[in-house]
C-alpha cells in the first residue's frame, strides 16, 4: 500500500528496542509518531524519559501513556509492539480485529507450528490462528509478502545474524545441512532493559560467558527458517555467549561444503561459486555489506546502523567454510529491522529514515 505518511504506535517504548524505535521514527520523514507506551513511564514525556531525544520538539509534547489496545487503534494505523513474549500476542490480537497493521518485534508470531512454540515457549501459542498470517519480517528474504502484510513478526537479533549468511548458501545447495555450527557473542542489551542479577554490571564487566546450551529459544526459528531454505528438517548447533559490550552480535558459522574440494584448483572453483552466490543475493542490499578482501566483520562498524556485514573463508587444512557476520542487535537485529518492514508495507523507499 502506497502512502505518503502513516500514523504510528510504539508499544512497549521504554525498553531497549523501543527507545530504538523512538529515535528512528521521531525523525523519520513520513512517520507521524502519535502514541509511546509505558507503565512504568505513564504521564511522563518522552524528553523526560529520554534526555538524548529533548532537541527533538515532538519528545517534549508526546507523553508515555498506558498501553490500550482499544486506544491506540483508533489513534495510529500502524503498532510496533516491543514487548514480551506472550505480552506481545495479548495487544496483537484486539489491534487486528480493529484493522491496525502490526510489527511485532516478540517472539509470538515467528513460528509457524504452534507445537514448536509450546516446546521453546513453555506454554500454549495464545493465538495459534494468525499464525499462519504472519509474515517472517527478514526483508532481504521476503519483502514481497513484507509488502502486503497485515501482521509482520520481526525476526530475533541472533537469527538474523544466522540466517542472512546461511540462506543463500543452503538454498543454492552449498553446504551440508546437517553439519551447521553457530557461536554467537552479544552485546548485554540483547537481554533487555530489565534488573535480573545476571545482567548487573558487575556480573557483566569484565566477563563472557555461554549461556541457554544446547538449546536456546532462538533455535526454533532458526531451524524453521533453515528447514525452509533446505527443504528437508535441519538442526543445528548453536552455543550463544554474552559478552561485556552494550549493543552488537558477531556471529561465526561453522560449515562444511556439500561437495569437498580436495584440490587447489577445486578450492578455487568454490570460492568463486560462494562469491557469486552471495553477489546474486545481497550485491544490490542496502543493509548487507559484503566484505572483500583481508576485511572481517566487526561490531564497531555496524552499532548504531541497519547494516549486517558479512564475510566468509574456505579453510584448505579442515575442508570447512567459514561465514561470519556482524549487526546491531538493537538495529538491524530489531527495530531497524522493523522500521525496514514498515516502509516496505506503506510504500516508502526501503532505506527511509535508515541511511
Ligand atoms: N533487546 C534486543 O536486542 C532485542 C532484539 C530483537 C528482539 N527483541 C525482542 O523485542 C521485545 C522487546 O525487547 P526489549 O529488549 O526492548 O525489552 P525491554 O527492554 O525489557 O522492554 C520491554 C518493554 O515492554 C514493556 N512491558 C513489559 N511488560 C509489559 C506488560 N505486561 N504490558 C505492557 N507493557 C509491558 C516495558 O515497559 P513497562 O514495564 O514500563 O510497561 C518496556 O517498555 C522482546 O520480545 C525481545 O525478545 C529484543
Amino acid at each position: 500500500m502506497k502512502r505518503t505518511s502513516v500514523k504510528v504506535a510504539i508499544v512497549g517504548a521504554s525498553g531497549y528496542s523501543g527507545e530504538e524505535l523512538v529515535r528512528l521514527l521521531l525523525n523519520h520523514p513520513h512517520v507521524d509518531l502519535v502514541a509511546v507506551t509505558s507503565r512504568q513511564s505513564a504521564g511522563q514525556t518522552v524528553a523526560q524519559v529520554f534526555p538524548k531525544f529533548a532537541s527533538h520538539p515532538k519528545s517534549r509534547t508526546l507523553r508515555f501513556t498506558e498501553p490500550n489496545a482499544e486506544l491506540l487503534a483508533k489513534q495510529a494505523d500502524l503498532v510496533f509492539l516491543a514487548l514480551p513474549h506472550g505480552v506481545a500476542a495479548e495487544y496483537a490480537v484486539p489491534l487486528l480485529h480493529a484493522g491496525s497493521q502490526i510489527i511485532d518485534l516478540s517472539a509470538d508470531f515467528r513460528l509457524k507450528n504452534p507445537a514448536i512454540y509450546r516446546e521453546f515457549y513453555g506454554r500454549d501459542h495464545p493465538a495459534p490462528e494468525l499464525l499462519p498470517k504472519a509474515i517472517y519480517g527478514l526483508p532481504e528474504i521476503y519483502r514481497d509478502p513484507i509488502r502486503g502484510a497485515q501482521l509482520i513478526a520481526s525476526p530475533g537479533c541472533y537469527p538474523t545474524s544466522i540466517l542472512l549468511p546461511l540462506l543463500p548458501l543452503l538454498r543454492a545447495g552449498l553446504v551440508r545441512p546437517e553439519a551447521i555450527i553457530a557461536d554467537s557473542l552479544s552485546g548485554v542489551s540483547g537481554a533487555g532493559r530489565k534488573a535480573e542479577p545476571d545482567y548487573l554490571f558487575c556480573e557483566c564487566h569484565e566477563s563472557v560467558r555461554p549461556y541457554a546450551v544446547p538449546k536456546h529459544r532462538h533455535l526454533s526459528e532458526i531451524e524453521e527458517q533453515l528447514s525452509l531454505a533446505a527443504g528437508v528438517p535441519v538442526v543445528i548447533q548453536f552455543t550463544p555467549h554474552l559478552i561485556p559490550v552494550n549493543r552488537g552480535i558477531l556471529t561465526t558459522l561453522y560449515l562444511t561444503p556439500a561437495e569437498a574440494a580436495p584440490t587447489a584448483e577445486a578450492l578455487a572453483r568454490l570460492g568463486e561459486t560462494i562469491s557469486s552466490c552471495y553477489a546474486c543475493a545481497y550485491a544490490r542490499e542496502p543493509f548487507v555489506r559484503l566484505l572483500e578482501g583481508k576485511a572481517l566483520p566487526d561490531t564497531k562498524n555496524v552499532v548504531g546502523t541497519n547494516v549486517v556485514e558479512i564475510a566468509w573463508r574456505l579453510d584448505p587444512r579442515t575442508g570447512r567454510l567459514l561465514v561470519l557476520s556482524a549487526e546491531d542487535n538493537i538495529v538491524k537485529g530489531a527495530s531497524g529491522q522493523a522500521v525496514q518492514s514498515m516502509n516496505i508495507m506503506c510504500g516508502f523507499p526501503e532505506t527511509t529514515g535508515l541511511l
